[in-house]
């Protein structure tokens, strides 16, 4: 791809409002919680964290607006879907370099289960911050319930254990409820997340859910008063 004189800056605009549009038009009628909304609330958490951790702020947004367009439950050959992101970013006149380290975050984002591999670079750090703050607080408890509403499976069942470890298809397939999603996942993130004002923002969001946990457990079992 040739890089004509125009600046970066301007280049960089382009390719972030054309990866928006993209995002949108693919994601807009996605019911599983990756929906196009997830993708401008992490692109704009991305943001902030990256300016308060001095990160490439173009890297940190691009990243964001496409991580999920390959992702394992959205499309049926993600290997096929990251080659289509990979060359996308070509055709819209990013860098190999920049398409690298996009890659390089995106695919490290998607694997699941556990903590997976660690992030090598800054700006990933954000970006997996972003992700895994969109998945705590207010928004992760909304996420949580239509998640297990779309899957049919009760929001509360105290004869529903939760489960301490398991396979990656017992993640996704198991017996399941949204409140145990909180302890299975939920309210692990915290301690996983990479950078200092990631953890800012996720202290509030943590505590939060701690105290809806706690009213849903007394009002479930009728020591809310009276
Ligand atoms: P990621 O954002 O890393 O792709 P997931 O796809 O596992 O994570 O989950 C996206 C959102 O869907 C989560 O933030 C959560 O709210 C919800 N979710 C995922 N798995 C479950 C589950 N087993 N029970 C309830 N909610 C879930
Ligand atoms: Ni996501």
């Amino acid at each position: 791809m040739m890089h004509d004189n125009r600046s970066t800056q301007a280049r960089q605009a382009d390719i972030l409002q054309a990866a928006a549009a993209l995002a949108k038009s693919e994601l807009e009628h996605e019911g599983s919680g990756h929906d196009w909304w997830h993708i401008h609330r992490v692109t704009e958490l991305a943001k902030r964290i990256a300016a308060a951790e001095k990160a490439d702020l173009f890297i940190c947004e691009l990243a964001a607006l496409l991580h999920d367009l390959a992702d394992e439950k959205l499309v049926d050959d993600p290997e096929a879907g990251m080659k289509r992101t990979e060359n996308w970013m070509l055709e819209n006149d990013a860098t190999e370099e920049e398409a690298a380290h996009v890659m390089e975050i995106i695919s490290t984002l998607s694997f699941k289960g556990g903590a997976g591999k660690p992030m090598t670079t800054l700006e990933g750090k954000v970006v997996q911050d972003a992700d895994r703050l969109d998945a705590i607080g207010a928004i992760g408890i909304a996420r949580t319930f239509v998640y297990s509403g779309k899957k049919g499976r009760p929001m509360y069942d105290p004869n529903i254990p939760v489960r301490q470890e398991m396979t990656p298809e017992e993640y996704r397939n198991g017996k399941d409820t949204a409140i145990n999603h909180f302890h299975e996942k939920l309210l692990k993130l915290k301690d996983l997340l990479n950078t200092d004002s990631g953890l800012a923002i996720a202290e509030r969001r943590h505590a939060f859910m701690e105290e809806f946990l706690e009213r849903f457990d007394r009002e479930w079992n009728g020591t809310d008063g009276l």
